[in-house]
Parts: C-alpha cells; structure tokens; sequence
C-alpha cells in the first residue's frame, strides 16, 4: 500500500512538473519557431520518420491510374503543370535549388531520389493533401486528381532524365503552345 502510495505521489509530481515546463515554455513564447532554428536531430528524425510512415498509410488504398506519356499532348501538360506548380520549390533534374527553396525547411524534397524511395501512390498523396507545418501545399484544393497524376507520373521518369531533358521537354511544350490551366473553384477573379 505504501509502495503504491509512493508510487502515485511520484507520477503525480512527475506530471505537474512536466505541464508546468510545458506552460513555461509555451505561453512564455520560448520556443523557437523561426525557419533558421535546427531542431534537434533525434526530434528531427521522429518528425521525419513520423510523416513518412503517415503517408504510407494515406496511400495504402490509392490505386494509380494508367497515364500514357508517351502521348505528346500528356507529356506536355505534365511538364508544364511541374513548372508552374511545382518547379519554384523542387528543382527539376539538372537545375539548381531556387533561394525560395533554400529558405524553407524542411527544404522541399529532391524528387528524384523520392521518385526512387516512394511509390507513386505516396508520391500523389503528398501532392493532392500536402505536409502540415512544411511549405508543401494541397495541390487537391486547387487541382483535379487527374490533373494531378500526370504530373506526378512525369516525376517517376525523373531518375532517367539527363541534364538537359527537362529543360528541353518543358521547351518543346511551350513552343507546342501548352499552357497551364486548372478549374478555379474556389477562389474567381
Ligand atoms: C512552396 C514550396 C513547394 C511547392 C510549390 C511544392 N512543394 Fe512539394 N514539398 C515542399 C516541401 C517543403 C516538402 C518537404 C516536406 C517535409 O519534408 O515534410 C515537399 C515534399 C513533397 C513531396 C514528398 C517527397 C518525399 O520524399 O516524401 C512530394 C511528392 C512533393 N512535395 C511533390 C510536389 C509536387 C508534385 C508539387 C507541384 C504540384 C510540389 N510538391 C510543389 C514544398 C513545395
């Protein structure tokens, strides 16, 4: 009895101690929330770790469709889409992080090494819902799925492209006169 007795008036202790440094902390305003604050690694990994797994299970039921690049016309629209939406935060292959890109962090993925770690699924989830507390937006609110996933099949044929074949893909498709255009439905000017 005494032992439970202790045991409790511990935890107890243990608990208010632990709201009284969380109430410090939080409505003193010490936690740093600047972009340039690193945090430390293992909270970092678990942060990580915990978006990675969270998206694995998002995508588990997403099946993707059957999307033909070898179509010119999908090709295209895909290319463009990329540029317009996704380009200023995630370098296409062959460029060069915009200082957009080097303000944020978590600094926006490399995807062609995610085209390598991810399934295509995850890919899209990502890309329709976005990740809380990260620069990366919903494109789901904004765009249709099926807008969406020649965009992100254009990103699964990443690891192969050159140096210079996005930049001429995306050359030949403005010169074809594709331009990037979605449903506004939320927001008209
Ligand atoms: C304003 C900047 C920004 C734009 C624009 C943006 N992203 Fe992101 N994206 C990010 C950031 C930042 C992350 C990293 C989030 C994290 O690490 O938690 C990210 C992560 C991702 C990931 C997850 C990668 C992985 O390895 O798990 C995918 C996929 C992705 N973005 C796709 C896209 C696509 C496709 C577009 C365009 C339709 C796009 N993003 C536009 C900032 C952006």
């Amino acid at each position: 009895m005494t032992f439970l007795k202790h045991a409790f008036i511990t935890l107890l202790l243990a608990a208010v101690i632990g709201v009284a440094v969380a109430a410090w902390i939080i409505t003193g305003g010490r936690f740093d929330v600047s972009v340039s604050a690193e945090l430390p690694e293992p909270i970092h990994d678990l942060i990580h770790q915990t978006r990675v797994n969270a998206v694995r299970r998002q995508a588990r039921d997403l099946q993707a469709p059957p999307v033909n690049l070898n179509e010119d016309a999908v090709l295209f629209e895909a290319v463009v889409g990329f540029e317009s939406m996704c380009a200023d935060c995630h370098h296409p292959p062959g460029g060069q992080p915009s200082a957009l890109a080097s303000g944020l962090n978590p600094p926006p993925a490399n995807l062609s090494e995610s085209a390598r770690k991810r399934s295509i699924e995850e890919l899209f989830w990502v890309t329709k819902h976005g990740i809380r507390m990260s620069g990366m937006p919903a494109w789901g609110s904004t765009h249709s799925d099926a807008e969406l996933w020649p965009v992100v099949a254009l990103i699964t044929r990443f690891p192969d492209f050159a140096e210079a074949d996005y930049g001429n893909l995306l050359e030949t498709a403005l010169e074809a006169g594709v331009e990037h255009h979605h449903h506004h439905e939320h927001h008209r000017h």
